[in-house]
Parts: C-alpha cells; structure tokens; sequence
C-alpha cells in the first residue's frame, strides 16, 4: 500500500512529483524517494519520513529533468528507513523502479539471482524485481517492456510498477496487478499515479490500467498497451475525469477529516440526487432497475467490508431485514475470504469499500464470483478495482476521501444501502405505497438534519477537552445505533489512540460493566426511536456505577438529560436513518480529542487510506 507517481513531458518533473506525493500520502506515508533524469544521468534521493522530508533532502540533489518517478511508501517487506525506501535501482545503476504491492515469490527469485552474482542493499521485494527485469533484459537481449513483461511472468503477488531505464529515458513501463494504476494523458506529456489526484490539474483525460496489463509510454508516441499474460494488445481506454482540484485540497479546514465531516450534508446530498425521485414514489438506480431479478430471487444477501466499511454492512443488515425482509450476513471479508464459506447461485454477495482497493474484499469478491453469486459493489472511488470486479453496483458520490479516518464514506454508504433496501421493499411488496413516500421524503430532510447536528461542534469542543485524557472509553448503542457505537470506538481509537470499544447497550451486564468506575467515560446512543426505555435502563446501570456518561439524544429530550453528565442532541427522524445524524457527534468528538491529543488525525501512526495488502 503506497502511493506512485511518475512523469514524461515537456515540464519539470519533480515539482508535479513531490505535489503528487503529497497528494498520494494517504496511501502510506512512512518513507518517500524520487528519481529524475537529468538529460544525462539519474538524480535519486529518498529518506524515511514523510513527503516533507523527502522534500528538504531533494535540496541536496539536481532537480532538473522532465522524466522522473515517486514513490510514497507504507512498509510491507524491510522496515522503514533511507535503504528500504523506493525507487530501488538495479545492480547496473540503468533501471530504476517504484512499485506498490508485494511480491510473494521474492525469496526464492533473490537466491536465483545471488546464484548469477546480483547483490542487494535493500531488504525489499522490489530491489529483487527491479534486478529481475535486468536480468531478463540482459540474458533475453530485449527492450524494456518484454523485459519487464517476461520478468512479471515469473512472479507471484500484487503490483503497481513503473521504471525506466537510464540509457532510454524516452519511456516509462508501467504495469498492474491487483494495486492500481492511472496514466494521465496531457498534451506530448504523461501522468502516471496510484489514483487521479496528482494529474488532475493537468489533464482529466486518464487511462486506468486493468490487472495484468501493461503499457509502455514513450515521449511523442500513443500509449502502447498490451497484456502481460498472452501478450495480447489492448487498445487505450481514456476515461474524462469529473473530479476538481478543489475537491482535493483542505478548503479552508485544518484536517481534511473536518472539511470531509462538514461535507456530509452535501455528500450524502450527491449519493442520492437524481435516484431518489420522492415526488414521484420512485427510486433509480441502474445497477439494480438492470440486475432486479438477481435481488428479487436471491437467497440471501451476504455483505463483505473491512473497518468502516464493515459498520456500514452492519446497519444495512438491520434495513434490509427489517425494511426488505431479505436474510443478511454481514461477514469481515478477511474472515470470509479463508472460511470456505457456503456461497450458492442464489446469494448476493455486496461488497462495501470506499476506496474499492481493500486487498480482502476484493479476494472475497472473486471468490463469490467463482461460485456463481452475483457481486454488487457499493464503492466511492470510481473506475476502482472492485467497482471493476463486481457485475454491478451503485458509486456512492462521496467526492475524494483524503482523512485516513473514514467519515463521509460511511454515511454516504449508509444513504445507498438505504436506498437500494427500499427500493427491494417496493418490490417485494413488504412496503406500503404510503410507508415509502413517507420513507423518501424523510430521506430527503436528513442533509438538512445533519447539518442541524454539526451546529453542536462548539459543544462537542467543550465535551472533548473533558475526556481528552481518557484511556478507556465504552461506546454503547442498540439496534440500528449498535453498529454506530462499534464506528465510534472505531474512530476513536484509529486517531487519538485511546483504547476504546463498542458495545449494543444489552451486552454490558454480561462484562463490560465491570470496567466501569468514575474513570470510565461511556458514550452512549440513546435516541427516542428504537429501544429507548431500554437504553435509559442500561445509562441508569452505569450512573450507579459512577461511570461518566456523554449520551446522543433526540432534541428537546429531557428523561436522559437528568441522568448524563453531558448531552449532544441530533434531529428527530425515523429510526432506521438515526445511524445518518448519531454518526456526526461522534466523529466530530473523536475528531476534537485527538486534535488535542496533538496526534496526525488525516494521517495516524501505522494505518494507510486504501489496504491492497492482505
Ligand atoms: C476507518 C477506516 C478503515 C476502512 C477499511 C476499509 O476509519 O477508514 O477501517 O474503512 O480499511 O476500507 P475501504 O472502505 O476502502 O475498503
């Protein structure tokens, strides 16, 4: 999991690099490097530490050239430091590469290559690869791309790669397999990146490579793609991209995790503008109106996700069961991908992932699609690999996610998970007529309703800098909020490092109640919908137990407020979209608390923005 760029025009390179990178850091960001050819030889440098670093050690180096690469790493093989970081030359000092990915059969191909008398400095994977490609170029007397594809022939594994060659610095390989890859197509100029961001300003024409391909991109000629496997020719397929710059840079915000908080109204707004039509009783959605008979007859319905996506999966259970009365299993796809599960023809597998890379969901995905289930996919970033995986699917319109701290991921899932659970309960007849338009109008209010429940941030300030030196804290919910209190502690715990779990309300008795004591902040969803009585049971439990309670109500409630040291209120709405408005004050106080904490909320220790590791 990290994050490539690379460059070959008419500019200078390493400015479009070193932005890119900062652009791609969400992707890893424990070492950077880059390599640019000067016009006569290379120019590389590469630090442990963050694009920043990298940026202050590049001073020491030539910064002239328009053909160069970068790289934005997150440790796989090889701790972090200055020798592990990418680009990785070959033993000759010609070839330079970057790659994202791992490479599984690297062991046995370095002692192959220690045989022939090739050394390494690195402990990486991609230094063997690199080495590889040099070899076979040499002992085959090939041109780099049949090197390169010769080379990927003989490995196992997952990869982005680009690399060039010093003595023909007209042209960049570049190759896929499981990591993604997106050339930008400029005027006599080409981008390469992990995802869009880095080439947007420049270009919105881009070819995303699928797996198993390749393409050689040489100054002054069209792109020349091909399969790596059968060498079969493919021809370029170049996509207009609709994303802006502005919607990739923070907007007046400190953390990108604020400004995606704050989006959510307009989000959530975008994931259902132009499917859901309440004036006239209807839902659209191609992906479903096309493939209605797979949901209408399937079995069951199986969601795969990881993290966050995986909470998500989790209220879509309780709406589809209860809106749709369609069976649901809501499985980690980690978990599911390994546990030889029971699939048959008749189950529909949806897969949830914002970034649509997650190395699990997409393993899970195949292995569904190898039984015969049908595969939806319910992803944000458009064109990625899951959303090509999956036979259908539904993007979730949530713009560019740059906080590694999922936010308006989740909500905007929850919004298409909602929709496409109607629109099965219209079908099914599970629904009345009036029960839906009710449903679609309510549906509509809740960007407004959301708003209304960010004007408690000033209050959620103040609570944070209460609980701000907590260790522990419990988060509890029921029903469709059992699911929100496990992406609360979620949220808490990835970016102030305060350990933190959820729990559904009922459970306590049978554990987590002895954890509480005076020390013991308790966050608890305790909205008037749902199993309220029940709820206010389970604060009273731990009132009596001297634990500190910071529960989100209704508006206007009064019964929990005698009882909780502090209150947040969210808008009234039905209870199967409360998950929309008690998700906000949750992240707004993890966002808080960690920003006090003084930890790196969009980039926090050990975690990166897309898995594509397993
Ligand atoms: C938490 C978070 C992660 C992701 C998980 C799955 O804030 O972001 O738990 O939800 O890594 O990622 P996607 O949705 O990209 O498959």
């Amino acid at each position: 999991m990290c994050g490539i760029v690379g460059y070959i025009g008419h500019r200078d390179a390493y400015p479009i690099i070193i932005k890119g990178l900062q652009r791609l850091e969400y992707r890893g960001y424990d070492s950077a490097g880059v390599a640019l050819f000067d016009g006569s030889d290379i120019n590389l440098v590469k630090t442990k530490g963050k694009v920043e670093d990298l940026n202050n050690k590049a001073k020491t180096i030539s910064q002239k050239g328009s053909v160069g690469i970068g790289h934005t790493r997150w440790a796989t093989h090889g701790v972090p430091n200055d020798v592990n970081s990418h680009p990785h030359y070959s033993n000759s000092g010609d070839l330079v590469i970057i790659h994202n990915g791992i490479i599984e059969n690297y062991e046995s191909i370095k002692k192959e290559l220690i045989k022939r008398g090739y050394s390494f400095i690195s402990d990486t994977d991609t230094e063997v690869l690199v080495n590889l490609i040099e070899e076979v170029k040499k002992t085959e007397e090939v041109k780099l791309g049949q090197a390169v594809q010769i080379a990927l022939n003989q490995v196992v594994g997952a990869y982005a790669i680009a690399v060039f060659d010093r003595k023909k610095p007209d042209e960049i390989v570049v190759a896929k397999l499981g990591s993604p890859l997106a050339i930008g197509v400029g005027e006599d100029e080409f981008f390469i990146a992990s995802d869009a961001s880095p080439f947007i300003e420049f270009t919105n024409n881009a070819v995303y490579l699928e797996d198993e391909e390749m393409a050689i991109i040489r100054l002054g000629k069209e792109i020349k793609l091909r399969k790596i496997k059968n060498d079969a020719v493919a021809y370029p397929r170049i996509l207009e991209l609709q994303m802006n710059l502005e919607e990739i840079e923070k907007g007046g915000y400190d953390h990108f995790m604020l400004k995606e908080i704050y989006e959510q109204p307009r989000a959530i707004k975008d994931t259902y503008r132009g499917r859901l039509l309440a004036d006239q009783g209807i839902i659209r959605m191609a992906g479903i109106d096309q493939n209605l008979e797979k949901f209408m007859n399937a079995n069951r319905i199986i969601i795969v996700a990881c993290g966050t996506s995986w909470h998500a999966g989790l209220v879509a259970e309780y709406i589809f069961e209860d809106l749709a009365r369609i069976p649901v299993e809501v499985e980690y796809a980690s978990e599911f991908r390994y546990r030889n599960p029971v699939i048959t023809e008749k189950d529909v597998l949806i897969a949830i992932s914002q970034s649509g890379e997650t190395a699990d969901t997409l393993a899970a995905i195949k292995l569904a699609k190898e039984k015969g289930a049908f595969v939806f996919g319910v992803c944000n970033v458009v064109g990625s690999s899951i959303a090509r995986e999956s036979d259908a699917g539904a993007y979730t319109h949530a713009g560019p996610e740059i906080g590694v701290a999922s936010t308006k991921a989740f909500t905007t899932q929850i919004t298409v998970l909602t929709l496409l659970a109607l629109k099965l309960a219209k079908e099914k007849g599970t629904f009345s007529q009036t029960k839906f338009h009710e449903f679609l109008t309510e549906l509509e209010t809740i960007p407004d309703k959301v708003e209304k429940a960010l004007e408690s941030n000033p209050l959620i300030e103040i609570i944070s800098n209460v609980y701000k030196d907590s260790t522990n804290c419990l988060y509890l919910g029921r029903g469709y909020n059992f699911p929100v209190a496990l992406e609360g502690a979620l949220k808490l715990k990835e970016i102030s490092y305060i350990h933190a779990e959820g729990y559904p309300a009922a459970e306590m008795k049978h554990g987590p109640i002895a954890l509480i004591d005076d020390q013991m902040p308790v966050f608890v969803i305790a909205t008037k919908k749902g199993h309220y009585e029940k709820v206010v049971s389970n604060i009273q439990e731990i009132k009596s137990r001297k634990g500190k309670i910071i529960a989100i109500v209704t508006e206007g409630d009064e019964q929990v407020k005698e009882l909780a040291d502090h209150v947040i209120e969210v808008p009234e709405t039905l209870e199967s979209l409360t998950p929309l408005l008690t998700t906000i004050p949750l992240q707004l106080l993890s966002y808080h608390i960690a920003v006090m904490r003084g930890c790196n909320v969009d980039q926090p220790r050990n975690l990166a923005k897309s898995v594509t590791v397993e």
